[in-house]
């Protein structure tokens, strides 16, 4: 059976509360849900975790190459300056789509660089909860070798 990874990394457990013109009114546990909804009607079971450390990130990365097909990855703030996270990326077999709620082009300058996209498959920003979704989508493509 084929298995993702959703990760989310730092304050993204206070979505739903925080900035929710920027991150919208869903909680994680919701969006989650959603996303759970998508897996079953595709027959993939799918995994998720939140941290707000960036070491336990990189442990759940080191530790899904055992398991996953692949990751869709939110790595909040460390998108921008995470080398660490950026090589765990890169040191496992498996494709890992980034994604963004927010459009982040579009915003503050610092959030125009992403240390982890070289390390990507590719990028999904600005469609709110909906960038999971695609991210899944863009990862179920991948594992049937579609794209
Ligand atoms: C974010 C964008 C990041 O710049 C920010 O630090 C986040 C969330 C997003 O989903 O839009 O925490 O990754």
């Amino acid at each position: 059976m084929t298995t993702f990874l959703v990760l989310h990394g730092p304050n993204l457990n206070l979505t739903g509360d925080r900035e929710p013109e920027i991150y919208g009114q869903l909680s994680l546990q919701a969006i989650n849900e959603r996303l759970f909804g998508w897996a079953e009607h595709r027959t993939i079971e799918l995994r998720a975790f939140q941290s707000n450390h960036e070491g336990a990130l990189i442990d759940s990365l080191h530790e899904c190459r055992a398991w996953a097909d692949g990751v869709v990855l939110n790595a909040g703030a460390l998108t921008h300056y995470s080398f660490a996270l950026r090589d765990a990326i890169a040191a496992i077999p498996i494709p890992v789509v980034e994604v963004h709620m927010s459009h982040v082009a579009n915003r503050e300058p610092f959030r125009h660089t992403s240390v982890i996209a070289p390390a990507c498959s590719g990028q999904i920003s600005g469609f709110g909860w909906f960038s999971y979704v695609l991210g899944l989508e863009a990862l179920f493509r991948l594992a049937k070798g579609e794209t």
